[in-house]
């Protein structure tokens, strides 16, 4: 109960809103009041008026009482609708602003957060959880307020007409209000394990759709169809068990009600018979209790949504009290133009048990190439976050000409830098966009300095054949592209950027050693004026940087330029004589 607290800026917000909702509620209310009231004396006076002897009279009457029952009936809908308005308006309102609240913590929490949550509990913090707090902040409140106010007024009613009948009509009520809350408890824990089962299916179906090639080409469909229908047979049974109890809510609801009524008619009959009470009022009161009903019934349902809601809330909590690692909270202008210094740098993955990276030192100025070579997994990745302060490290230090990069403004400094990440991710979007993605005048950029980038890329080619060009949509509902391709348009994308340190991980893995030949050449002219560090783990690519250094198991073991690496004929030129051998054969095969 006490995380939904946190919403309560929320209500202070909107509290105009707010509280115009209650006074609708009261309003409605008091119109709904006034109703069986109205409905018992009307009874009465057919029931005593000796001035009426004709029929036309009859219909007069009939006319005149029926005429003031639907105007009430109208006061109490339009202000009901009021209500709503006002107060399911404002859980919008809410949902929106927690929403937003929540999307830009996610922007500005580090990738250590991303590492240790999965996405699925990122999405569902953001739909799931904040659509079960709104039904706190929406029906979960306005039914609340609802109840408090009719019960108020009604049974202020009933006491007027008879306290004692009062008293007995209104024993059903709360073991009805118990009764609810056990089925809604119930049936929450049950509707959760359908969810479950349901999102386990779909996440299954989905996998499978994906997945077909493989599943194909290695016969496995009927091995998939049963796990599908086995976890199909689950969730039919869950969902059979929660209509079952769900069957039972409404006939004990009416059960409970038609119990009041008959107390009302039985005990009613026997005051009117005293002379205590007339027919009209035992009219009232069966009225009365049916107006209860519901509130009541909201009560058990109420409780349980409250509850579900601090749950969610609770996890959110939780989230938007991340603090992130990495902060862009300095404003020192980081000045590239110095070149970017790794001094004695180590590294260890948060949930990892040992470093992957140990006394790392090079450097690396505007004009020079730096390229890292090493085998999977040796900590070629890793360098490159710590380059885009993904991470920061965890011994030694990383510095911008003299100035440690923590002191440095990190929004000027990744807008200075551009990675070319190892897998690439592209946008469902037009080429034209996710070459603009990472550039700031995105709207002042002209066709042709798209061009030029894509031509340094060496990827024009294969967007000019494209029906639509530049306008072509990627993805799911696109074109898809091939791996290669993928790889030169991300690096045109940094390109684009202008970036004064330009980092290239691996990402001409998937281009064949020709093209990769040609963008090398393009970069070289690229590169005059900016900082540029390449890793890969063919020694082709790298041959014509300043400077290599060798990665083995996290630590440099050499470093220095092509030939002199050649020279000291340690594993760079194991390496190199290796790929060579494998390039020729590749050749000989060919031919
Ligand atoms: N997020 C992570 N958490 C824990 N260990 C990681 C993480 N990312 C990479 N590693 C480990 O760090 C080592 C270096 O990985 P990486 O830098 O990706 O190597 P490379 O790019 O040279 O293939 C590997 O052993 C890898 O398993
Ligand atoms: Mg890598």
């Amino acid at each position: 109960m006490k995380s939904l607290r946190y919403i309560n800026k929320y209500f202070k917000k909107y509290k105009w809103r707010f509280l115009l909702g209650i006074l609708f509620t009261v309003i409605s209310n008091y119109f709904g009041v006034q109703m069986p009231a109205f409905f018992s004396e009307s009874i009465d006076r057919f029931q005593s008026n000796l001035s009426l002897q004709t029929k036309t009279d009859y219909l007069y009457l009939a006319l005149e009482l029926g005429g003031i029952y639907m105007g009430f009936s109208l006061l109490k809908g339009f202000f009901l609708f009021l209500m709503r308005q006002t107060i399911i308006v404002m859980s919008r309102f809410i949902e929106y602003d927690l929403k937003n609240e929540i999307y830009n913590k996610y922007q500005v929490l580090d990738q250590s957060f991303y590492k240790k949550n999965a996405t699925g509990d990122l999405m569902n913090r953001i739909s799931e959880d904040v659509g079960l707090v709104r039904m706190y902040a929406g029906p979960g409140i306005m039914y609340t307020i609802n109840l408090v106010v009719s019960f108020i007024l009604i049974v202020t009613k009933m006491v007027s007409i008879s306290p004692s009948l009062t008293f007995y009509v209104l024993i059903p009520l709360p073991i009805m209000s118990i009764l609810i809350y056990k089925v809604s408890s119930t049936m929450n824990k049950m509707s959760l394990e359908v969810q479950k089962e349901q999102s386990f299916l779909s996440t299954l179906a989905q996998e499978s759709f994906s997945g077909i090639r493989i599943i194909k080409a290695y016969q496995r469909e009927q091995q998939v169809a049963d796990k599908v229908s086995e976890s199909a047979e689950r969730y039919k049974k869950q969902s059979m068990r929660l209509v079952l109890v769900n069957a039972f809510f409404s006939p004990t609801i009416i059960f409970l009600i038609g119990l009041s009524s008959m107390i009302a008619i039985y005990y009613g009959g026997l005051l009117t018979f005293e002379k205590k009470m007339t027919v009209g009022g035992i009219v009232a009161f069966i009225m009365y209790v049916t107006n209860l009903t519901w509130p009541f019934a909201s009560l058990g349902w109420i409780s349980s949504i409250i509850q579900r809601a601090a749950a969610s809330q609770q996890r959110i909590n939780e989230f938007l009290q991340t603090k992130p690692k990495i902060k862009d909270d300095q404003t020192l202008t980081p000045l590239l133009e110095q070149g970017i210094v790794f001094e004695h740098v180590g590294f260890q993955y948060e949930n990892a048990e040992q470093p992957v990276l140990h006394d790392i030192s090079f450097s690396v100025k505007p004009g020079e190439t730096l390229a890292i070579v090493g085998q999977t997994g040796s900590g070629k990745s890793t360098i490159c976050s710590l380059v885009a302060r993904h991470f920061d490290p965890s011994s030694g230090c990383i510095n911008i000409g003299e100035q440690d990069l923590r002191l440095l403004s990190l929004s000027q400094y990744r807008n200075e830098i551009a990675l070319v990440p190892q897998d690439v991710f592209l946008f469902s979007d037009t080429i034209a966009n996710n070459l603009k993605f990472g550039s700031e005048n995105a709207e002042q950029l002209k066709l042709e300095e798209l061009r030029a980038v894509c031509k340094s890329a060496h990827v024009l080619h294969n967007i000019e054949e494209f029906e639509h060009g530049f306008d072509t949509i990627l993805g799911e509902r696109g074109v898809n592209l091939s791996g290669g391709q993928k790889q030169r348009i991300s690096i045109a994308r940094a390109l684009l950027r202008n970036p004064k340190l330009l980092v290239l991980d691996d990402c001409l893995s998937a281009v064949d050693t020709e093209t990769e030949e040609i963008i090398l050449q393009e970069l070289q002219n690229f590169s005059k004026n900016r900082a540029t560090i390449i890793v890969s783990h063919r020694i082709s690519t790298i041959r014509n940087a300043t400077k290599i250094i060798v990665l083995v198991a996290g630590r440099i073991t050499e470093a220095g330029s092509h030939t002199e690496l050649l020279s000291q004929k340690g594993a760079y030129f194991d390496m190199y004589q290796l790929q060579l051998q494998q390039e020729l054969e590749a050749k000989n095969t060919l031919s």
